[in-house]
Formats: structure tokens, C-alpha cells, sequence
């Protein structure tokens, strides 16, 4: 059984994720560093070199490799629900489960930060509402979902913990 966290940019996956890994001493691993790794460059290189759709591809690539494994907690891309199948891959191969946050939270949190390609053109607050809302039904789809806004990171790693095949399978 793996755990998956996903979820918009800014909803806490990797820091939940670091924290998660440790309390049930599995392996984290990112997805977005795999790539950076394979490719010898950054998110928003390869965004600005080869373009989204090139990404999305080797994003697809790494969800297929991840899903045979086992005991991993993974932290996915925000990106990564646009593609029905990795959803689908990722929750067959343990526990799914998707991190929201409202708007506020969010622009919040990545304000200090610049190595997002796809919140870098225009306003980030009406970027941040729009790819939400387009993508809606995607994170709908994951199924279970914790809503983060009035919870520290140790109370949302407690929640997942608490999932009940979480319990049954990986404690
Ligand atoms: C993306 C989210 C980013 C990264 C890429 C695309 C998205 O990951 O994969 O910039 O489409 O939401 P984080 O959610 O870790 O920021």
C-alpha cells in the first residue's frame, strides 16, 4: 500500500508528506523532484523549454512507475488529477488522498515563491480562483478529501493516519 497526497499547489502535500513518511516510516517521494531529477532541470524550465503538455507526459510516465511500488508515501504534482488515469493508478495502489485549501490559504502560501510556471503569468489571487475552479471536478474525484484550512500539519497528518484503510494496512 502507498499513500498519495494530492491536491493544488500550496495545499501542504510535501510538508504533510515529509511529516507522514515519518510517522509510518515509509519512504517519501516527490514527483516533481523525480522529474526535475531526470531531466537536469527544474519545473519551470522544462515548462518554459518543451511546454505543459510535455510535462504532463513525463508526470504520466513517473504515476505508472510509482503505482507498482509499495510503502511510499508520495507527493504528487497539483497537475497530476487533469489525467483521470493517474488518479485512478495512484488511488488502486493504496490510500488517495486530496489536501484543499481555499484561495486566501493558498496565494498565502506560495506568495513568497516564483518556481510555479503556471501561477507566474497575470494575477496570481484570479490564477489561483480560476485553475481551481476548472479543475474542480478533478480533485472531486480523489476519494478521500481533507480540507486544510483550520488544521496545523500534524492535525492533518493525524486525520490521514486516522483513514481507515490507512489503519488496516499500512500502520
Ligand atoms: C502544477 C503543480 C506543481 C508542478 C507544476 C504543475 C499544477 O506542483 O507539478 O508546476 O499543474 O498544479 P506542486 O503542486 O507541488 O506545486
Amino acid at each position: 500500500m502507498n499513500v498519495v497526497l494530492m491536491g493544488f499547489m500550496g495545499t501542504g502535500k510535501t510538508s504533510v508528506g515529509k511529516r507522514l513518511a515519518e510517522r509510518l516510516g515509509y519512504s517519501l517521494v516527490d514527483m516533481d523532484e523525480i522529474i526535475e531529477r531526470r531531466e537536469g532541470r527544474s519545473i519551470a524550465q522544462i515548462f518554459a523549454e518543451d511546454g505543459e503538455g510535455y510535462f504532463r507526459r513525463l508526470e504520466r510516465r513517473v504515476v505508472r512507475e510509482l503505482a507498482e511500488r509499495d510503502r511510499l508515501v508520495i507527493s504528487t504534482g497539483g497537475g497530476v488529477v487533469l489525467d483521470p488515469r493517474n488518479v485512478d493508478d495512484l488511488a488502486a495502489s493504496g490510500v488517495a488522498v486530496c489536501l484543499n485549501a481555499c484561495p486566501e490559504t493558498i496565494l498565502d502560501r506560495v506568495a513568497q515563491e516564483g518556481q510555479r510556471p503556471l501561477l507566474e503569468r497575470g494575477d496570481k489571487a484570479e490564477r489561483i480562483r480560476s485553475i481551481l475552479e476548472d479543475r474542480r471536478g478533478h480533485y472531486e474525484r480523489v476519494p478521500h478529501q481533507i480540507d486544510t484550512d483550520q488544521l496545523s500539519l500534524e492535525e492533518v497528518v493525524d486525520l490521514i493516519l486516522q483513514i481507515d484503510a490507512v489503519q488496516n494496512n499500512c500502520i
